[in-house]
């Protein structure tokens, strides 16, 4: 059986400016510190991270239509495109691939706008409001998925 490990992290909008953005929500950590986390996460379950963030929704698009043939799996936080970015969820669509959703705050208690995913139903699972440790849930699901 061919090994299906290679698992893209996808951050949208905004989320470069994590550690300088209100960390009542966001925690303290910067993108960097968190992909370093996500990435060690990712070892310990014996799985390969790539990471990716961008502030614009084309390029954004983009990515997940070059991801074929080069990720098996996607853990995507789209910051606040996750409420309204319909070419995001259609380009998610096409990439066809298992995906799970994470938001580091719980978007379910804040204001109503967080309340709608336009990605959710393509997922297998979203993980929201347990901040870096959500992204160890989420690679533990995609890894369920993919064995
Ligand atoms: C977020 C929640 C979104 O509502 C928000 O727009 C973000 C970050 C989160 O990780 O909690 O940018 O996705």
């Amino acid at each position: 059986m061919t090994l299906r490990d290679r698992i893209e992290i996808m951050h949208g909008t905004n989320l470069d400016m994590l550690g300088r953005r209100e960390p009542e929500h966001y925690g303290t950590m910067t993108l960097v510190e968190l992909e370093n986390r996500v990435g060690g996460f990712a070892r310990e379950l014996g799985l390969k991270a790539r990471f990716f963030q961008t502030n614009h929704e084309g390029e954004f698009v983009e990515h997940l239509h070059g991801l074929d043939g080069l990720a098996d799996g996607i853990v995507l936080n789209p910051g606040a495109w996750t409420h309204y970015a319909w070419a995001i969820r259609d380009a998610l669509e096409i990439a066809g691939l298992p995906a799970v959703e994470v938001h580091l705050s719980d978007v379910a208690s804040r204001e109503a706008f967080r309340r709608t995913s336009v990605v959710s139903d393509l997922c297998v699972a979203t993980v929201s409001g347990l901040g870096p440790e959500g992204y160890r849930d989420a690679l533990v699901r995609l890894k369920e998925e993919l064995s």
